[in-house]
């Protein structure tokens, strides 16, 4: 059932047994604490791969709420479903490919990264067709290793963008480029980067084509170092409250409240002997008579097998029982495609029905997506962009 202020997406049925709640008012309220840290630069609020999987439109019209006055996205399909939406804030797209339907880009006000001599001349084109400037940010490659026109290029390209401003065929918005090492703020290819940026910002101005906005920090970044925060800042993550530098500080440490909370209803709770094998391959055996859990979610929900439990390690943490009975447990066994199961102990009061988070905001000191990532010895950007799309998300703080 849907509550007044509250939408649900994916599989509308409402007995489906799990369900990523996204807490509205956590992006908003993260976006702020965003642009208060970023201190006079505009705030691009990232919310490529949908919404790092909270979905794109609503984290797009949460952040915008928030205080963002740019989105981000890396897939020109993205800025297009946004403007199909009804969103019509200041977008960049970055993926974009010589073959990408450019025109329509320019005609729905979206400004395109330009990474390429082949894409330059590909937006020149669209613009052109489309009878309307086309507003470009240059990418640089300043030692990503990734996309980003090389130095080598950067004179003809900028010579070339130069003539078509004159024109009036191309406007340089932007000029910026990514960061290789920002969650490690000391390591010294920050330091090199910059300075890699703040040459080509140089070769623009002394082209002729100073950009208006130059932009270089992602989450990290605008969390941890100001003097990468230029004009405007691209976080992503920190948009949705997770930390991009765990291995410093936590989200809460950050001032930054996650907005998912991924949970089921189990679906069987049963007694197994001890010595009993659970799930796939046996690589974990109860070790008394116990009662085990079925949780609904597995590895095709996004939950990832690398958190499996057993042999390898302790699996993926999950939250079960309510108030002073809360408990973490693990995962016990292989992650399936669609459960994983829980040894809930002998003397378990849990029944079919009740809920287990698998992460939330940790406020309860349940876990985190982060603490997935841990389990599973990845990064929680992993975590939540996996989320299979048959998860229902529900969203709450609509109304704000
Ligand atoms: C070009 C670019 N800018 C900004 C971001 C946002 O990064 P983060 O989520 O680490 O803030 C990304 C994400 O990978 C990106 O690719």
């Amino acid at each position: 059932m849907t509550a007044p202020g509250e939408t649900i997406t994916g599989v509308t049925d409402p007995y489906y047994p799990a369900q990523a709640v996204v807490d509205l008012a956590a992006i908003r309220s993260n976006i702020a604490r965003l642009v208060d840290t970023a201190a006079g630069a505009a705030v691009m609020a990232v919310v490529k791969a949908d919404g790092y999987g909270h979905g794109l439109v609503p984290s797009a019209r949460a952040a915008l709420a928030g205080g963002a006055t740019w989105l981000g996205v890396a897939q020109p399909a993205e800025a297009l479903a946004l403007r199909a939406a009804g969103v019509d804030a200041r977008l960049l797209t970055w993926l974009t490919a010589p073959d990408a339907p450019l025109a329509d880009l320019v005609a729905a006000g979206v400004d395109v990264s330009v990474a390429s001599l082949p894409v330059l001349d590909a937006v020149v084109r669209a613009a052109g067709e489309r009878g309307r400037p086309a507003r470009v940010h240059l990418e640089v490659e300043t030692g990503l290793g990734r996309n980003g026109m090389s130095y080598d290029e950067l004179p003809w390209a900028l010579a070339r963008i130069a003539a078509q401003v004159r024109e009036g065929a191309l406007e340089l918005e932007g000029l910026w480029s990514h960061l290789a090492c920002a969650d490690d703020p000391a390591h010294p290819s920050v330091r090199a980067q910059r300075d890699a940026f703040d040459e080509a910002v140089r070769l623009a101005e002394r082209a002729g084509c100073p950009p208006r906005l130059r932009h270089l920090a992602n989450s990290a970044a605008t969390l941890t170092e100001p003097r990468l925060h230029y004009d405007l800042v691209r976080p992503g993550l920190a948009v949705f409250g997770l930390s991009p530098v765990p291995a410093i500080a936590s989200a809460a440490e950050l001032g930054l409240r996650p907005a998912m909370r991924l949970e089921a209803r189990l679906a069987t709770v049963k007694t197994l002997p001890a010595g009993h094998g659970v799930s796939y391959g046996h690589a974990y055996a109860t070790a008394q008579r116990t009662k085990v859990g079925i949780v609904p979610l597995g590895y095709a929900d996004g939950v990832p097998r690398h958190a499996s439990g057993g042999d390898a390690g302790p699996g993926g943490p999950v939250r079960v029982g309510e108030g002073a009975r809360a408990r973490t447990l693990r995962i016990a066994g292989r992650v399936c495609m669609d459960q994983v199961v829980v040894d809930l102990g002998p003397d378990a009061l849990e029944q079919a029905g009740d809920t287990v988070v698998l992460f939330g905001d940790g406020h309860d000191g349940g876990p985190t997506a982060q603490d997935w990532a841990d389990a599973a010895g990845t990064i929680s950007y992993e975590i939540t962009t996996r989320l299979g799309s048959r998860v229902p998300r529900r969203y709450l703080g609509e109304d704000a």
